[in-house]
């Protein structure tokens, strides 16, 4: 018997090291998509996913106001930013299969699995290019703290979908855009061309998750007859843990489907 795709996204879950996790993820998505390519979809089924994945036992940890700060312009600085991006896309992996598993029981259209598998096939590709530059270096994921807390949006959203959509998508990974030109130009001032590529890799691609994000955010409040501005607000005022932080990257963000008076109404100025 063929596997469901809830049962693939909870054995992604459930692997804890880096690369494996992001193997199996790569794997199955090649499954899902060759299985649509043939007219033949794979069964959404219903699956437990576990209330947090499993992680490696390094990185340890750490409460985010414990991670130690390096100087950005250090070859130190910018392995440690090099590494939380690893972590961030580690969690994003999980984010996504965990969306799938998680409202397996919510009837969405097949294309709402096929932007979400592709987005978690995207991460897991992240995960690996940023890896290798860390060890390009002399590093690792693993090598150092990383911030504990990434997985607590999935946590707080675990019986609200529109919620997930709301924070994770939508608030979380559009923060992304707005924080991504100013690391590739870290990168680009200490002629680092590998960590560029990676970053403009994901930087491009980020844009179609947020776009992911807002356009099934959209779905259903259409399905229910919400309005999605007021939505979103509510949801984000209720999940979310502090003021979106200007500046902005409008037109990525407009690009994703977010318009300005989504996001401007709960920064700290709005
Ligand atoms: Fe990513
Ligand atoms: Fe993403």
């Amino acid at each position: 018997m063929e596997k469901t795709l809830t049962e693939m996204a909870v054995e992604v879950l459930e692997t804890a090291n880096g690369r494996a996790k992001t193997a199996l993820s790569r794997e199955h998505a090649a499954r899902w998509f060759a299985h649509r390519d043939a007219g033949n979809m794979l069964t959404i089924g219903k699956a437990s996913p576990p209330l947090r994945p499993a992680r490696p036992d390094r990185p340890e940890l750490l409460d985010p106001r414990d991670v130690p700060k390096r100087k950005p312009g250090s070859p130190e600085g910018r392995i440690a930013l090099l590494h939380a991006v690893a972590h961030i896309e580690l969690n994003a992996v999980d984010l996504h299969w965990d969306l799938i598993a998680r409202f397996g029981d919510v009837e969405m259209p097949p294309g709402f699995y096929d932007d979400w598998v592709k987005a978690a096939d995207e991460e897991s590709k992240h995960f690996n290019l940023v890896s290798d530059c860390l060890e390009a270096h002399g590093s690792h994921y693993g090598a150092l703290p990383a911030h504990a807390g990434m997985w607590r949006a999935a946590e707080d959203t675990v019986n609200d979908p529109m919620g997930r959509l709301a924070v994770v998508p939508m608030v979380l990974e559009a923060r992304g855009l707005d924080v991504t030109p100013g690391m590739i130009e870290i990168f680009r001032k200490a002629k680092d061309d590998g960590a560029v590529a990676a970053l403009e890799t994901i930087y491009s691609e980020e844009v179609g998750h947020v776009a992911y994000g807002s356009k099934w955010f959209h779905f259903l409040c259409g399905r229910d007859g919400l309005d999605p501005k007021p939505v979103f607000h509510d949801l984000v005022r209720r999940y979310f843990h502090g003021a979106l932080k200007p500046p902005f990257n409008d037109e990525k963000r407009a690009e994703a489907g977010i318009p300005p008076d989504f996001y401007w109404p709960l920064s700290e100025t709005g």
